[in-house]
């Protein structure tokens, strides 16, 4: 077989092992973790998936050394804990037997830690250890870690690896970067030792140095050890690349993989988790310049989901290895699309931060496109039916092509019908907004997935309650979504107004000055759109805050790329009536022109109800998901369009 992406496919030795292609499962952690830190059978199923999916590594995330300086409630390899051992046994086997090699990070967040915990009381009480003391960016005292506990630590890194060996890991990641304790030491911003540890670079290196060699004679020549750190820190008083590269040449000796991250957690997560509105491969750069000065495999991960990407940068040797986080929780199986040149098949990361986000609100794990993430257990398996039935999906939205993709995966006979005559629903409009421009995709995608397990796809096809009836279906998928909701006030029809689902076809019409109405996510995000186009942009919002429907880590991102960006935000403006000028306001009493020669309209969505129930009694299983039910975000229509298949 000719490989389509033959370098990416091609396996690589590091220490003693052989690795079996290019793409690693970077460490993904959650906090859906039990009373005693083991890794217990959710976790295990979660880390399987990346495993089965065809990765050459699956690293299990952040286990924690040293409990007595790091109180995150994280995983702990403790032997005096009944089950612990086990726990990390059972993780490594069922990560092994898909042929990946099971890894584990070995972490220490000094300063930080605690930075999951839900409880912020029993966060603000956290005992904070780091290279020096000083009061952390929010308040936090932090303690100076004396030379006998810096040993106590280095040991423990030490003894967890001897365990992680023991229990089947076949290699061991050791944090270093992200602003974690090893990369405290690391930076001038956090290290203000006068000891043999800070000061100069040779003795801020001195802890990773130890740590690497306490890894070493625990695991034994030839195991590999894959060190993680941020190339650049890219805060002031932090180090830049310059320095990244001296790092990494005064560690490759004790290295078998250089994994080079990017940024802290000092300055949020729009740089170590690259957010939408960077490029994709933002930090390649950071470990192909740290390649050319060491002799020892280099790993880059940041925003990478797109295999003809992946394959440029293994073939340029910009770097050896490419690991994924998030793309690996869109779709597992990438590894194994890419092995088999399915790569058409590959649902991409949205970034759009859902799984940050969910962490932080429920503690459990969720990704937008793929409904089986954090829930790899109880989810019944997509087992194919005894007895066939006939489904019709009604829209072509992202929940309508879930249910149709799901429903035929089961061996359904399933008829997808959608108005338009385009499928993607909502979607279809990311296309004109670069940044989201998976959005969109993933609309094709879903898509072209149903075409090749048989779905019939009718476009143009309005159902009504007798289309729906004649087809005489047993099961109905009602999927129809919503539409624009547009408010009452004069001039709002005018031709110097667009609805924010129509940009994408009436593009071409706005002009140089936009006044976007309604500062909820949509609006926000073609506002930064516009304005990164050149355009003028003023954003006007009725209450006093933009996107409260954005989640908790995409928000502040947002927020900040809105004010980069230069748009002029009004809040608390009430629209009275849309003009030739603009939209004029009321604000404090009084009636404002905004001007502008567009109006952009992101007033929200609106669920279509009548259409929806016109279906309700079409077949003896119907069922309604997405925004037909309750304008929603894609997440829930995707999931609650993948069940409400199973549940046929
Ligand atoms: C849900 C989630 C959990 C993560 N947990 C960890 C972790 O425990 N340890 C770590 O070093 N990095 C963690 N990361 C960071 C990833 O390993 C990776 O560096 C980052 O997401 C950028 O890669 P990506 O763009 O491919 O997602 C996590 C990322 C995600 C999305």
């Amino acid at each position: 077989m000719k490989r389509k992406f033959p370098n990416l496919c091609k396996p690589i030795q590091i220490g003693n092992v052989v690795f079996k292609n290019r793409m690693f499962s970077a460490p993904m952690g959650g906090t859906d973790i039990p009373e005693d830190c083991t890794i217990g059978p959710k976790s295990t199923a979660f880390y399987e998936l990346r495993a089965k999916g065809g990765a050459a590594a699956v690293t299990v995330s952040e286990c924690v050394v040293h409990p007595k300086t790091e109180h995150s409630h994280a995983f702990r390899l403790d032997p005096k804990v009944l089950g612990s051992m086990a726990s990390f046994a059972y993780t490594a086997d069922a990560i092994r037997r898909h042929g990946a090699i099971p890894s584990v990070e070995l972490s220490h967040a000094g300063q930080f830690s605690g930075t999951y915990l839900i409880d912020k009381e029993e966060k603000r009480q956290i005992e904070q250890w780091g290279p020096s003391a000083g009061v952390r960016h929010d308040g936090v005292p932090v303690r100076e870690l004396t030379e006998e506990l810096i040993r106590e630590i280095v040991e423990a890194y030490g003894a967890t690896a001897a365990l992680a060996k023991r229990a089947g890991f076949e290699m061991v990641m050791v944090h270093g970067g992200h602003g974690w304790l090893i990369n405290q030491f690391l930076s001038p911003y956090y290290n203000k030792r006068t000891d043999k540890y800070g000061g100069s670079l040779e003795n801020r290196v001195r802890f990773a140095q130890e740590v690497l060699d306490s890894v070493r004679a625990a695991v034994g020549p030839g195991f590999p050890i894959e060190f993680r750190m941020s190339g650049a820190e890219f805060f002031e008083g932090g180090y830049g690349l310059e320095e990244g590269i001296e790092i990494a040449k005064l560690l490759e000796s004790r290295v078998d993989l250089l994994h080079v991250s990017a940024g802290s957690y000092l300055t949020g997560f729009d740089i170590t988790h690259p957010s939408m509105f960077r490029e994709h491969g933002c930090n390649v750069y950071l470990a192909a310049e740290i390649k050319k000065h060491v002799s020892i495999p280099v790993a880059t991960v940041g925003g990478i989901n797109d295999p003809y990407m992946m394959e440029e940068i293994i073939a340029s040797g910009k770097a050896d290895v490419v690991e994924m986080a998030r793309a690996l929780l869109a779709d597992p199986e990438l590894p194994r699309k890419v092995m088999s040149n399915r790569e058409d098949t590959i649902v991409k990361c949205l970034r759009c931060y859902t799984c940050l986000a969910e962490r932080v609100a429920t503690s459990t794990r969720r990704c937008t496109v793929n409904p089986l993430i954090g829930r790899e257990l109880e989810s019944r398996d997509i087992v194919p039916v005894t007895v066939p039935k006939k489904v019709l999906v009604v829209g072509g939205g992202p929940g309508g092509l879930q249910a149709a993709v799901t429903a035929a995966k089961r061996g359904h006979r399933v008829i997808l019908c959608v108005a338009s005559d385009e499928l993607g629903g909502i979607l279809k409009g990311e296309r004109a907004i670069p940044f989201k421009y998976e959005m969109y995709e993933l609309g094709v995608t879903l898509g072209r997935q149903a075409r090749q397990l048989g779905v019939e796809i009718r476009l143009n096809t309005r159902v009504t309650k007798e289309y729906a009836e004649q087809e005489n279906p047993d099961a109905v998928i009602i999927a129809v979504g919503s539409e624009p909701i547009v408010p009452p006030i004069p001039g709002i029809g005018g031709a110097n107004v667009i609805q924010v689902t129509d940009y994408h076809h009436q593009k071409d019409k706005v002009k140089d000055s936009v006044v976007v109405l309604g500062g909820g996510l949509a609006g926000c995000e073609i506002a930064v759109h516009l304005a990164r186009e050149g355009k003028t942009v003023h954003l006007v919002e009725m209450r006093g805050e933009l996107a409260p429907d954005a989640n908790v880590r995409q928000r502040p991102i947002l927020l900040r790329e809105i004010d980069k960006c230069g748009v002029k935000v009004h809040l608390g403006h009430k629209a009275v009536r849309v003009t030739e000028e603009g939209v004029v306001c009321a604000h404090e009493g009084k009636e404002t022109l905004i001007p502008g020669e567009t109006v952009i309209c992101a007033a929200g969505q609106r669920p279509r109800r009548r259409e929806a129930e016109e279906l309700l009694d079409t077949a003896p299983f119907v069922a309604q998901i997405g925004d037909c039910v309750k304008a929603t975000t894609i997440t829930n229509a995707i999931y609650q369009g993948h069940h409400a298949a199973l549940d046929i």
